[in-house]
């Protein structure tokens, strides 16, 4: 399996912190953001991985990351999405190339959590794969809705809904085989002029093949000021 980190997007929320450097490259507590979503990879054995990015300062990954070899990747290569605002699913449409057919773990360059995804690399054969948390913010994200009559099974991944069905949140960690860019090349912007991974995923869940699992451990989305905040109040507890 190979992975993905989507490091796109122009970062409007974390105005004015991200007018000089890119949001993935903000310090949580010690590292640049972007160092967790490449480990949780790395301790899972994905050595391979693409950075998608995109904005007015593409050229600081370079200088930060480098060759990955410090952060323990084998092969780093680098995508540039041309509309850094052109939703999820677009950033991770230019990995069809990278991934050769293999399948591809993805990880949003501003999630960072301590949870262990190794077994569900190996584990992982084919469709779709998604973790979801259980939070107090839910309408901050994808959520979820169950089937009254199979709780266990996903219906339907509603964006940001107004009135959300669950209190678990869908994380920014997706497995796909390579059937995603087929349904990726077949969606239409959403709303907000951007093409969604939740659309993705209801794809998937149409197809029947949408499996999900519950990540265990901290998970954190730094995209906002309270978020970034917090994420970095806890791996500096978690490391000193
Ligand atoms: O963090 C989990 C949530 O991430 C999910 O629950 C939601 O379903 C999903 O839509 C997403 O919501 P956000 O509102 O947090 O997405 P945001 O626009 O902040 O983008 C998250 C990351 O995705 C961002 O840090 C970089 C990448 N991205 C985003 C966009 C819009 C790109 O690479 N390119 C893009 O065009």
């Amino acid at each position: 399996m190979k992975g993905v980190v989507l490091a796109g997007g122009l970062g409007t929320r974390l105005y004015p912190l991200t007018f000089v450097s890119n949001k993935h490259l903000l310090p949580v507590y010690n590292k640049p953001m972007i160092f967790y979503p490449i480990e949780t990879l790395v301790k899972a054995g994905i050595t391979e991985v693409l950075i998608v990015t995109s904005g007015p300062h593409v050229g600081h990954f370079l200088g930060v990351l480098k060759n990955g070899k410090e952060l323990g990747l084998k092969h780093v290569e680098y995508a540039y999405q041309e509309k850094p605002d052109g939703g999820i699913a677009d950033a991770l449409s230019l990995a069809e190339s990278f991934a050769d057919n293999d399948n591809l773990a993805v990880i949003l360059g501003d999630n960072t959590t301590d949870a262990d995804i190794s077994e569900s690399v190996k584990n992982f054969k084919e469709g779709a794969l998604i973790f979801l948390k259980e939070v107090d913010d839910v309408n901050r994200f994808g959520v979820p809705v169950f089937d009254k009559d199979d709780p266990q099974k996903i219906i339907a991944i509603e964006e940001k809904p107004d009135k959300p069905k669950s209190n678990m949140a869908v994380t920014g960690l997706y497995f796909y085989d390579n059937k995603v860019f087929d349904i990726i090349k077949n969606l239409k912007p959403s709303g907000r002029g951007e093409l969604e991974i939740s659309d993705v995923n209801n794809a998937y869940v149409k197809e029947g093949k949408l499996k999900w699992s519950k990540l265990d451990g901290y998970w954190n989305d730094a995209g906002t000021f309270r978020s970034l905040y917090n994420a970095g109040r806890y791996w500096a507890e978690k490391n000193e």
